[in-house]
């Protein structure tokens, strides 16, 4: 058994073109869903998320702008920017990309954030609704895993999901949608860490395991169980003399050794990124229907 191949490029597709028709009827109101994008400092792989994102918005219809700050930009400089972002009546959504150089500012940054244009879902108010399964911009890689599963016809519910990463964009937010009672969620979720014991004795338990620890190899063959549904959400760089560039681009499970064993998997690339990607658009289009008073 050759494991199905959840392809996050086709569903993203699928996905923006339902957006493409709700873009559409905005502007026929006269509004365009206006994305403001702050990337600080020179991060390549940050610099090529940004410009992901930068070029899906444009292939759909939404508006974006980017402000691009040095490494050594203060708090201020920052803060300056989130704020004008705030209000301006052409942006519906702010992305600041994360990392930045100086991790200790982000919580303030996100906290900076008009929460009404939080489409990251990253704001405290936004992060709190969620728990509390009220309206709420979710975040884009946690509800991209969700949406492929149940497009892919995986769906998470009644499912034991078991998730590698306790992070507060991927590993937490995912856990806690997981457990809302919804048709994305009513799933039951073992969340494991740098702090659990034995991981492969969780991982075997698994319908579903989410890889989001940011280290290749971190699943391998013997920590799944035969027939499971596997979600890849590491994107790790590894020297590659052959590639053009030098590097390529691997996950956090080795996809060769258990495409056997699964039911599904995720590739990386191509995989969750692409939903990623999906989801922002997602939020910003919302955010330009809740503005313009649609939804
Ligand atoms: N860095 C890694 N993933 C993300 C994301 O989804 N949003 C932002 N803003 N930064 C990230």
């Amino acid at each position: 058994m050759s494991g199905q191949i959840l392809d996050g490029k086709a569903i993203s597709a699928d996905m923006r073109e339902e957006l493409k028709a709700r873009i559409e009827s905005l502007k026929q109101k006269g509004v365009t869903p206006g994305l403001g994008v702050l990337l600080v400092g020179e991060d390549p792989a940050s610099r090529s998320y940004v410009t992901a994102k930068e070029k899906a918005c444009a292939q759909i219809g939404i508006h974006s702008e980017e402000v691009r700050l040095p490494a050594t930009a203060t708090r201020e400089e920052i803060l300056n920017v989130v704020n004008g972002y705030n209000h301006d009546d052409r942006i519906h959504g702010i992305l600041v990309q994360l990392p930045l150089p100086d991790a200790e500012m982000e919580q303030d940054v996100i906290a900076a954030i008009d929460p009404d244009k939080d489409v990251d879902g990253f704001h405290p108010v936004n992060i709190g609704r969620m728990l509390l399964g009220l309206t709420a911009f979710l975040p884009c890689t946690p509800h991209g895993i969700l949406q492929m599963l149940k497009r892919s016809g995986h769906p998470a519910k009644g499912k034991h999901v078991v998730i590698v990463g306790r992070s507060n964009i991927v590993g937490r937010p995912l856990a806690n949608l997981l457990t809302l009672k919804n048709d994305l969620g009513n799933a039951t979720v073992t969340i494991c860490h740098t702090g659990t014991t034995d991981l492969g004795y969780h991982t075997r338990q698994a319908d579903i395991i989410v890889a989001a620890a940011g280290r290749p190899n971190t699943v391998t063959p013997d920590m799944v169980k035969d027939g499971a549904v596997i979600v890849d959400v590491g994107v790790n760089r590894v020297d590659d003399a052959s590639r053009p560039r030098g590097y390529r681009l691997v996950g956090d499970v080795d996809f060769d050794g258990v495409r056997d064993k699964v039911a599904a998997i995720t590739p990386v690339p191509g995989g969750v990124g692409p939903m990623t990607i999906t989801m922002l658009l997602y939020n910003t289009v919302w955010s330009a229907e809740r503005r313009a008073g649609g939804n």
